[in-house]
């Protein structure tokens, strides 16, 4: 039943994070509106393919963008369709009708991201994007908030799980870059076209998006060093294991533009980063007060990155309750 209270929200893209998210409002929907103090509604959703089979079901799914960011009901909209086109146009146009916005699109970020918060600034709304870098880790409150007092000297982590997987195996079982990478698409782990994790592509965006919250920087793409995972081969890991190295796609950054690169490196077992595996991610930040620090977990999955996006939405959501309420006391004035 439609409550004129609730917050509604509209979704770009119901996909793999699309999904999860909608799995992690279903299983809390009771907590959500105790701590919100109203409903969260999903209004619809944009796909291409309304026929697809789904995981999860939602009442509308459409394949017009303007059901979203034209609907006046809509308040928050949430981008999860990915790539650079069309959801740079979209977001732009959510912004510009006032809606609050939520991504997890990385790309979108490191290309547009100084761009969008400013044209949020301007319009007055919010542009959050927790889902956007290392998935389940919720790393980018913590920095804006939990390190404001501090200052990060240092970035360094392992921020694809395609490409720390595929290491993985190459290390563990001796196997084949390429036998690795069927495996890991069979799986789900990797795209049919995984150029943009292999490449080292994917964490160079995550790279860019930490470096801008980090240090302030204005730095985009071309601005990091980057090389992936396609040239190793398992003769070149066995010489190395036998050194007592082991191989890790390793992002890194400190405060200065020249320092910013992503790339293979070979780590002793006695770093904390080599003993990341799988499909785990891994964040250490040095800081000038509290040292070093240290993060890992899921960096992608719909669950995990369904739910960095749902605690963006309570965010935004509350936010738009907030300015419901000046509203209402500007109208009683
Ligand atoms: N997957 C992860 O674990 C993960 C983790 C962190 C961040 N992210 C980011 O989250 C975003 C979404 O990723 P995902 O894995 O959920 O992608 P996905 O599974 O490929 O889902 C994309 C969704 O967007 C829809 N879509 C794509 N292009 C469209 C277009 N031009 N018009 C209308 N609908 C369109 C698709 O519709 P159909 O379903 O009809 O094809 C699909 O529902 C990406 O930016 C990704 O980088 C993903």
């Amino acid at each position: 039943m439609r409550n004129d209270d609730d917050v509604r929200v509209g979704l770009l893209g119901f996909g793999t994070v699309g999904q999860g998210l909608v799995q992690g409002i279903n299983l809390q929907i009771n907590n959500i509106s105790c701590r919100l103090g109203v409903s969260l509604k999903i209004q619809r959703a944009l796909v291409q393919d309304t026929k697809k089979k789904r995981a999860v079901g939602l009442p509308e799914l459409t394949t017009d963008a303007r059901d979203i960011l034209e609907d006046p009901e809509i308040d928050i909209v949430v981008e999860v369709m990915g790539g650079e086109q069309p959801a740079y146009a979209y977001t732009k146009q959510a912004l510009r009708q006032r809606k609050q916005v939520v991504t997890a699109n990385k790309l979108l970020l490191a290309l547009h991201g100084p761009e969008l918060k400013e044209l949020a600034r301007r319009n007055g709304t919010g542009l959050l994007y927790e889902g956007s870098v290392l998935g389940g880790i919720p790393i980018l409150r913590t920095i804006q908030r939990g390190l404001c007092g501090d200052r990060v000297e240092e970035v360094k982590g392992i921020f694809n799980s395609t490409t720390n997987f595929i290491l993985t195996r190459m290390y563990d079982l001796g196997e084949d870059y390429w036998t690795v990478l069927r495996l890991a698409q069979e799986a789900g782990y990797a795209e049919a076209d995984p150029s943009m994790d292999v490449s080292g592509l994917d964490a160079a965006c995550k790279l860019v998006i930490l470096c801008r919250e980090c240090f302030d920087l204005d730095i985009y793409l071309k601005d990091v060093t980057m090389s992936g995972i396609e040239h190793l081969d398992k003769w070149q890991i066995a010489l190395e294991k036998g050194q007592g190295r082991i191989p890790k796609l390793i992002a890194c950054a400190k405060p200065q533009k020249t320092e910013i690169r992503v790339g293979v490196e070979w780590l002793p077992d006695t770093d904390l980063l080599s003993r990341v595996s799988g499909v785990q991610n891994a964040l250490s930040l040095r800081t000038l007060l509290a040292g070093e620090l240290f993060w890992s977990g899921p960096g992608a999955g719909g669950l995990a990155t369904g739910g960095a996006v749902l605690a963006d939405i309570m965010e935004a959501a509350e936010r738009v309750l907030m300015e419901r309420d000046i509203g209402f006391l500007q109208a009683g004035r």
